[in-house]
């Protein structure tokens, strides 16, 4: 299926990093948020990295201005009635996923693939609020997604083999190679990136070592580009936390319980690069 119109839904850190991925492939990106403030914050964001690519040489300012004007925004999900392909990258919280799928489901046309930029909630549980479950898929960018190679797709348990390859070849299309993951809570990469992030939080907990020190002997005693507690901050600690809950919830196994100090900092507010303050300060 020939995709030209793309819709992304949350222009925050990831949905504007995918709008600028797809604008920059050459397709039509309808970029959607609940706030004009949101929508302008995800737009400004991306000037500002087109804008550093231009400086560097890697992109001409027309080349700029011809992704940025494929890009339109919008605060109406029933903008996405003109879209060939949706994906969701709102927050992770499955009550607020359900519910734009529902609206999803009745917004866009019955052969228009609705996926999902989830980290870890089961695709099945997503695909069950609409009537088209062999149209969902999950399509999960990695922050940040400018610079980050891999995009995970995820076969729910209905997902039809024509919306998987339409997923597949969407992903090549904007420069990434895909990975190919089942259905089970986390997926591969949440499944394995975050009990070792947890295992960092459980060592400044037990104070077996400071944040900086834990983020030394893994970046570089196992040459990781940053240590687990900068990485916790740049995706988010309530994500982190949302994901981890998910791990526990999906398998009822105690190794994915959550470090404690990972609920003490969500609930002061301190989430990391996005707040200000997480393992780190940031100005
Ligand atoms: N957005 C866009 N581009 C960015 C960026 C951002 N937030 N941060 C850095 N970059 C770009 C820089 O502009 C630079 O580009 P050029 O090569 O064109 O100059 C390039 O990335 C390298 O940046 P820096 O030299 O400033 O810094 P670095 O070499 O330390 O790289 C990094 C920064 C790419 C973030 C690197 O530290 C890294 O790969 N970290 C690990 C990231 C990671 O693990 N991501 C996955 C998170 S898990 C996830 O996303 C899934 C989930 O569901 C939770």
């Amino acid at each position: 299926m020939e995709v030209k119109t793309f819709g992304v839904i949350g222009a925050g850190q990831m949905g504007n990093g995918i709008a600028q991925v797809a604008a920059m492939s050459g397709l039509n990106v309808i970029m959607n948020d609940i706030k004009d403030e949101f929508v302008e914050r995800g737009l400004a964001n991306i000037t500002k990295l087109l804008g550093k690519s231009v400086e560097k040489g890697k992109m001409s300012a027309g080349e700029k201005d011809a992704v940025m004007g494929r890009i339109k925004t919008s605060v109406n999900i029933k903008d996405m009635a003109a879209a060939d392909f949706v994906v969701e990258a709102a927050t992770e919280n499955e009550t607020l996923k359900f519910g734009v799928f529902k609206n999803l489901d009745e917004v866009c046309a019955p052969h228009v693939i609705l996926a999902t930029n989830t980290s870890s909630i089961p695709i099945g549980r997503i695909s069950a609020q609409t009537k088209r479950p062999d149209k969902v898929i999950g399509m999960h960018f990695m922050n940040p997604v400018p610079v980050m190679k891999l995009v995970e797709v995820i076969r729910g348990l209905a997902t039809s083999d024509e919306t998987f390859k339409t997923t597949w070849d969407l992903s090549v299309k904007f420069g990434k190679t895909p990975a190919q993951a089942n259905d089970y809570p986390g997926f591969i990469a949440n499944r394995i990136l975050l009990p070792m992030i947890n295992e960092a939080v459980f060592c400044l907990y037990h104070s077996v070592g400071t944040a900086e020190d834990i983020d030394t002997v893994m970046k570089l005693g196992m040459n990781h580009p940053m240590g687990p507690l900068a990485l916790a901050d740049l995706i988010g600690l309530d994500t982190c936390l949302a994901i981890m809950e998910t791990l526990y919830n999906g398998f009822k196994d105690s190794k994915y319980r959550p470090c404690p100090l990972f609920r003490k900092y969500v609930e002061a507010g301190w989430l990391g690069r996005k707040t200000g303050r997480g393992f780190y300060e940031y100005k």
